[in-house]
């Protein structure tokens, strides 16, 4: 799977249409995610794990940035250059504001295959927290091919995603409808060793979100080295 082929996809699925939706409903949501996720334990254990592997002064790419909170801070606390990006003006604004130490730019993670943000090998280390998963499913593998060409070798990329068995499901979430993807286990690990990353490191938590509008989910946290 290449380059070429994440341009025939966005070609055939007319993306722009497809994410008007996914970026109304996170410009409504706001600062209200993080009231509705506020423990993240895993999260941060998942961001301290790829801070701590990769020497101070890393440049990372923080992938659907959301709020900026916690993970951009976190990698920005440990010294590391950190660049956001997020498909949402009102959470980038967020995280403008939140993490003066980062950069952050509004636009589709799929848009990186340009290279606007950095060319093949540009970065050390990237981090996707619960961003693939509002992706269709069938786009999923093309964006971890990107994301592991983005990345120079031996780079590091640290994965959250909720465990399920869904494709482009819509569900109600903080008062607005958004659409998820997700696989079970077995199937991510697979995917994501397809795509051409080694799992060093792996981690599950049962998680209830603070709001009754939220579905309780397992996260799963996964630790990926370019192979
Ligand atoms: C569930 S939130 C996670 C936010 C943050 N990574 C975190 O874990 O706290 C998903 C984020 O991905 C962003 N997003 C959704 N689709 C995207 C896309 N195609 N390109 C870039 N960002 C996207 C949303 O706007 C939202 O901020």
């Amino acid at each position: 799977m290449s380059a070429a082929s994440y341009d025939a996809y966005v070609g055939l699925h007319r993306l722009t249409l497809e994410r008007q939706g996914q970026a109304e409903a996170f410009d409504a949501i706001g600062d209200r995610y993080e009231e509705a996720f506020p423990h993240k334990e895993g999260q941060l254990a998942s961001g301290a794990w790829l801070a701590g592997a990769l020497p101070p002064g890393s440049r990372i790419l923080d992938v659907g940035c959301g709020t900026g909170l916690p993970t951009a801070r976190q990698l920005a606390d440990a010294g590391h250059r950190v660049v956001g990006v997020d498909l949402s003006a009102e959470m980038v604004k967020l995280a403008t504001e939140q993490v003066p130490g980062a950069e952050f730019h509004q636009g589709d993670l799929a848009d990186l295959r340009d290279g606007r943000l950095g060319g093949p090998g540009s970065y050390d280390g990237i981090v996707a927290f619960f961003s693939l998963l509002m992706l269709p499913l069938a786009e999923i593998p093309h964006a971890l091919r990107m994301l592991h060409g983005l990345l120079r070798p031996e780079g590091l990329l640290a994965l959250a995603m909720v465990e399920a068995d869904v494709d482009d499901c819509p569900i109600p979430f903080l008062g607005n409808t958004i659409r998820v993807s997700g696989y079970l286990r077995d199937d991510l690990r697979q995917v994501v060793r397809d795509a051409g990353f080694e799992v060093t490191g792996e981690d599950s938590y049962a998680y209830a979100p603070a709001s009754t509008d939220v579905p309780p989910e397992i996260q799963l946290f996964l630790h990926l080295r370019r192979a």
